[in-house]
């Protein structure tokens, strides 16, 4: 009795622990039975039984695929052929092959199917879908560089079995193509740096007529194919018709003596990607791009996220190449290492096999011309690289001008307060709560005062109600996405029952530019700016969480076809929107996505979707925002303090310090949560955060000059180390710390609890200065123990770098406009320095026509000079009009020469000036392990202006 009456009295406790902990532990995980693991996705699992039987094989195994010799023209940087696809002893499935080399170096390789481009196919149930593979996922993902090259041509070395082309800058490169089985090996300077179809993966599979299958009879490869997933599939409730059979496109790529290879976001891990087929350490899954809307995601894992860009690279020392795969639908990488080599195994679902390869040799080409094919990064409005503050929900019109009053009260600088759905009159965009926002308009007057901006949310699901006047726009004219058999197709999202403008249509389009015009989104000013949400697109009872397979598009695409693309579509409309909504207004939009593909940089920023308030969300937004920025998106960040749940105030206050290395940097939280605006929290951290926002806002001309940079070269805005350092093999798997464009600012956020100190790895051995006191670090390939107490962000700076700062502190970055610089000269250990400037109106397009000024600044001998590189325009004399009288009060230059300390002035140079002038020079000894420097103040010389200050 007595024991059992104990047992109950411990199983009592036990519940209540249980109970507590459940309470208690922030955030279920992930459910991972709404997400298709490999096994589930009939593609995914065909094309990895191809692997897993071509490994058993061996040698013995021969790829059905062969180039037809008779049959290969080259013409104009051009290769065209045809694949041979065996499928029986006398059939073979014709698979026009299309290698084009480009002018700028960058080879891409289309294959295709002749039977589906012709139409010579069947389609099951009726279906109206496309016969076609879908070909236009390069009408949205590429917008240049597809020029042939003039120079390329065919190698005269007689190699039978063989073709190859020369190609490439002086024409260094070669593809090898050998004939059968077909593969193509890309060399640089007689080396080969990427293999197609080495292992023998190519899988395209042909159109085939549903027969019913004769028990025992076995197929070209001597096996039995399984074709239990051809015809239909069923997952979560789901059935997916797929009315055109089996369609996957496979190919192995393989990077022969490269061990790290980056990219293919978006996917919460590490930077360095891992092996997916199992063992100490690596995924079991492999990467998966399939934009979802996932909620709770968990870390360290290779399943999908919102959004995808198939771009990888793989580096070594002194050698970076990079394939880019152009598919929008559901894709799969599965990455092995073997010895020295990475293999990689992609597949995607249906579509063509389009595949650019890039043979570097440095990450920035790969950068570049990834970015002349997809674009480059917008260059932003100056107040979207500011702060953002966001919550799930301020509430009413009123609640938000309070929140405005105490950012004003406390002191804390801020640009931008966004609105979650629920300012919305029962979801439906377009429209305000009239209760609780009876009057936007005089909401966003009382911001503009103090330039700053509101953003609200639109999404693409619109409520389905009749007397909703968009719906019935959208339903009357044919705007909307439909179903398998041609009705609008309906799902629930938050509004309830949706349905979902389909952005691939022209004429939707063209309607929903409409939408955004003053005189039709009422309540706006020009101070409001757009955020795009669940568009990859999230619907709460389909599969997946997302739209069927079998819904179909403008042009009569299947889902299943565009499904990546499909968030940007929505994203480029509303981008015209923005930009046509009033008549000569011409303003740069800013809008945030959370659905990507290739190309989204061109038009928005994105973040990284629900993440929780945790340590380890906080730890891996680093690689996360870092590896978005190596693939060409690098206007990215994560929601700081984290969307689910409460952060202590510690995590809240490293979040912030970790926040300010975002390019986008915008606090976020879930409805249930506390409120948490920097200045309802108690000091000390109140004042930690506002240090933490004003270094942000300190550093803005940085920002916006690497921004600049990222908008013409494509350089991430925040670079790994690997970027930075590309021959130090001890640097490539770091992603916890970055350095800020090419100002030589490395940082590394605090990202575990309690920590005192952080470990800065140095590459180098110049000499790196604290941000803050100059303590000098020195010593190349080591961690330095930098002091990180709750109060400090652990900041260095590069000797041999200016970096340009604004140092008053203002409410807002728009009230900086006008402001003074401070430049800080970094010497290096030669006693020089350099850096540059980038500065327009940050708001207009003018800077396309000169209206900027781009500045570089050197320090060599005993001068500082400043240069103009800008390229001028029809704008450029009006823009310098405007920052005329914009000056330099200080410049503080960092371990100057020893006998500075017998100086007291400058000289001071200013090209147009009558005469020179002279200005203070104080020279500051510190304690032994830091740095010395030197002060002038006010020099007096324009931002804008071409001067020299000798010391
Ligand atoms: C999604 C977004 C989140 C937003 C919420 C309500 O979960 O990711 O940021 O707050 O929807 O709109």
């Amino acid at each position: 009795m007595a024991r059992s009456r104990l047992s109950s009295s411990w199983t009592l406790l036990l519940s209540l622990v249980i109970l507590l902990g459940c309470l208690i532990i922030p955030g279920a995980t992930v459910k991972h039975d709404n997400f298709k693991k490999c096994s589930q996705s009939g593609f995914c699992k065909r094309n990895r039984a191809l692997a897993d039987d071509v490994s058993t094989k061996g040698s013995s195994w021969g790829s059905p695929y062969e180039l037809d010799a008779s049959d290969i023209h080259f013409e104009n940087g051009q290769l065209q052929g045809t694949i041979l696809k065996s499928i029986s002893p006398t059939q073979k499935v014709k698979l026009p092959l299309l290698i084009s080399f480009l002018e700028s170096g960058v080879a891409r390789v289309t294959v295709d199917e002749e039977k589906r481009m012709t139409g010579d196919i069947e389609i099951r149930h009726g279906s109206q879908a496309r016969k076609e593979r879908y070909n236009e996922a390069q009408s949205w993902a590429l917008v240049g560089g597809l020029d042939v090259s003039k120079s390329a041509t065919l190698s005269t070395e007689a190699d039978n079995g063989f073709t190859k082309v020369l190609y490439g800058p002086d024409n260094a490169y070669q593809a090898v193509i050998r004939h059968s089985p077909f593969s193509v090996d890309f060399q640089r300077d007689g080396q080969t740096h990427v293999q197609f179809n080495n292992k023998g993966y190519l899988n395209m599979e042909h159109w085939r007529r549903k027969v019913e299958a004769v028990e025992g009879e076995q197929d070209v490869l001597g096996t039995q194919e399984d074709e239990g997933t051809w015809w239909e599939e069923s997952f979560g409730g789901n059935t997916d018709s797929k009315p055109r059979g089996p369609e996957s496109v496979g190919l192995d790529i393989t990077f022969p003596d490269y061990n790290h290879v980056f990219g293919i976001p978006e996917h919460a891990d590490s930077l360095a990607l891992r092996e997916t087929r199992g063992g100490p350490g690596n995924h079991e899954e492999p990467y998966r791009m399939y934009n979802s809307d996932v909620f709770e995601y968990e870390l360290n894992s290779p399943m999908t996220l919102y959004g995808s860009i198939p771009l990888m690279q793989a580096h070594r020392k002194g050698s970076t190449v990079g394939v880019f795969w152009l598919n929008a639908a559901e894709t799969w990488v599965d990455i092995v290492k073997s010895k020295a080599d990475t293999q990689t195994h992609w597949f995607s679902e249906a579509g063509q096999l389009d595949v650019f390869v890039f043979l570097g040799p440095s990450p920035q080409e790969i950068s570049k011309k990834y970015g002349e094919l997809t674009g480059y990064t917008q260059l932003p409005q100056q107040f979207a690289i500011a702060y953002h503050q966001c919550r799930w929900n301020y509430v009413t019109d009123e609640d938000v001008k309070e929140v405005d009053r105490n950012f004003d009260k406390y002191q804390i600088p801020y640009d931008v307060i966004w609105l979650d759905i629920e300012y919305l009159d029962d979801r439906k965009y377009f429209t305000w709560d009239p209760l609780t926002f009876p009057n936007p308009i005089g909401m966003e007057e009382q911001l503009d005062d103090s330039e700053r901006k509101l953003v609200v949310i639109i999404d693409p699901h619109i409520k389905n109600q009749d007397k909703f006047s968009i719906s019935k726009e959208l339903k009357s004219n044919g705007l909307a996405t439909k179903n398998k058999d041609g009705d609008i197709y309906e799902g629930w999202c938050w509004p309830g029952s949706s349905n979902w403008v389909d952005c691939f249509n022209p004429a939707a389009i063209k309607w929903w530019i409409g939408l955004f015009k003053y005189d039709k989104f009422k309540g706006t000013l020009a101070n409001v700016f757009i955020w795009n949400d669940m568009n990859e697109p999230s619907v709460f009872n389909g599969p997946e969480t997302t739209m069927p397979k079998d819904n179909l598009h403008h042009g009569n695409w299947e889902h299943r076809d565009v499904h990546n693309v499909n968030g940007i579509t929505f994203v480029n409309a509303t981008y015209q929107a923005m930009l046509e909504r009033k008549k000569g207004e011409l303003r740069r939009p800013f809008i945030l996505t959370r659905s990507f593909y290739a190309g989204a940089q061109r038009t928005s920023a994105m973040w990284t979707g629900d993440n929780q308030a945790t340590w380890e969300h906080l730890a891996i937004s680093l690689p996360m925002v870092l590896n978005n920025g190596i693939s060409g998106y690098p206007f990215a960040g994560a929601d700081v303090g984290g969307f689910f749940h409460n952060p202590s105030k510690e995590l809240l206050a490293r979040w912030y310090q970790t926040g300010i290395w975002y390019p986008f940097f915008r606090a976020h939280a879930h409805i249930d949560t506390r409120r948490r605006e920097p200045y309802l929290i108690q000091e000390p951290f109140r004042s930690i955060i506002t240090q933490a926002i004003r270094l942000r806002y300190q550093l803005l001309p940085a920002w916006y000059t690497a921004f600049r940079e990222a908008s013409v070269n494509g350089t991430p805005i925040v670079k790994p180390q690997f970027y930075v350092h590309p021959a130090d093999e001890a640097g490539f798997t770091i992603d916890d710390q970055l350095y800020l464009g090419d100002t030589g600012i490395l940082a590394k956020p605090v990202v575990s609890e309690e920590a005192t100190t952080a470990d800065i790895y140095l590459a180098d051995d110049e000499k790196y200065y604290d941000y803050y006191d100059y303590t000098v670090y020195q010593g190349a390939g080591k961690r330095h123990s930098v002091p990180a107490p709750i109060e400090k962000v652990p900041v260095l700076m590069q000797g041999g770098h200016v970096i340009p700062r604004k140092d008053r502190p203002r409410r807002s970055s728009g009230l900086m406009k006008y402001d003074p610089y401070t430049l800080v000269v970094i010497l290096d250990k030669n006693g020089q320095a350099e850096g540059t400037l980038y500065v327009d109106d940050g708001e207009t397009f003018d800077y396309e026509r000169g209206g900027y000024i781009h500045r570089r600044f050197r320090f060599e001998g005993s001068s500082l000079v400043s240069d103009d590189i800008a390229t001028h325009g029809s704008q450029s004399a009006a823009y310098l009009k405007t920052i005329a009288n914009v000056r330099v009060e200080r410049v503080v230059v960092i371990d100057p020469p020893r006998e500075w300390q017998e100086r007291t002035s400058v000289t001071v140079i200013e090209d147009g000036a009558k005469a020179s002038t002279s200005a203070s020079l104080e020279y500051v000894t510190q304690e032994a392990g830091k740095a010395p420097y030197a002060v002038v103040k006010n020099p007096n010389v324009g931002i804008s202006k071409t001067w020299r200050i000798e010391f």
